[in-house]
């Protein structure tokens, strides 16, 4: 692997313990102004301190960003649809290879989704992607989403799209938790990332998710919903943290979520 290549990947998979926590904050690309993300750089500034990388689009990272934050930035480059469709998956690249290095990206960003309607331009996409990028040394994180069929989400298929995403060139693969996760990062040969997917009930289900999924396999979060929706988001991305990279237990990470002054 190229030294610009391992460099970008390792300024995003800590090199004290090859692990991540990364901040979604992408989805306005599809889903406009989603609630306590109206207003990006608020919802963003409080986080950046405790995120590894954000995951952002050209328009928000312009905007909502200073260029002065030393933090890597995973840019989304794939889009072109939007939550009214029914199927979400006609997706296209829609930031270039040029302006993701223009912006200093460390890392570029795409959807794939894997059965259906518009899996194969999506699968190409990703395809074409890795051919450019990886010519500057830019790696590739592929999200194996699945649209409004959340229900998808199984060890078996995301076994399948992930392992699609790796054997097309993606350095990296983001995916959801699901029971069984083990199988997925086994049978996936570069590191896996779980997204938060939407905000779950209690604070423990999203730490025991982010337990299990590190004990199963698992390299990091890129969350989202579960740390920026949640009433006090500081607190929730530090208790991420602890169990991502301090080896907290739930317990004392659920502790973070209790301490005074820090919202
Ligand atoms: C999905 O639209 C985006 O790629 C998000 O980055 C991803 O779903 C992670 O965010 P969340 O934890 O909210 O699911």
């Amino acid at each position: 692997m190229d030294w610009g290549l391992r460099n970008r990947i390792s300024r995003i998979l800590q090199p004290a313990d090859g692990r991540t926590v990364m901040l979604a904050v992408d989805h306005g690309y599809f889903l406009g102004p989603t609630h306590r993300l109206e207003k990006p750089r608020a919802t963003i500034a409080p986080l950046l301190p405790y995120a590894d990388a954000i995951m952002l689009t050209r328009g928000v990272l312009r905007t909502s960003v200073d260029p002065d934050a030393d933090k890597p930035m995973v840019l989304r480059v794939s889009g072109g649809t939007s939550v009214l469709q029914e199927d979400l998956s006609h997706e296209t690249i829609t930031t270039s290879v040029k302006e993701a290095l223009r912006l200093n990206a460390t890392a570029v960003a795409l959807s794939i989704f894997v059965g259906a309607p518009h899996e194969h331009e999506s699968i190409v996409n990703l395809a074409h992607l890795v051919n450019e990028a990886e010519e500057f040394g830019l790696p590739v994180l592929a999200v194996t989403a699945v649209g409004k069929e959340l229900e998808k989400r199984d060890a078996r298929y995301l076994s399948l799209a992930c392992r699609i995403a790796a054997e097309h060139g993606a350095r990296l693969v983001k995916t959801y938790y699901c029971e069984g996760f083990h199988k997925v990062a086994e049978s996936c040969p570069v590191p896996v990332i779980i997204a938060g997917g939407p905000k779950l009930e209690t604070d423990l289900d999203a730490l025991e998710m982010t337990r299990d999924a590190l004990e199963a396999g698992a390299v990091g979060v890129d969350m989202g919903r579960n740390i920026w929706q949640h009433d006090t988001p500081v607190p929730m991305i530090r208790a991420v943290r602890a169990i991502v990279h301090e080896k907290a237990t739930v317990k004392e990470a659920a502790a973070l979520l209790k301490e005074k002054g820090k919202r």
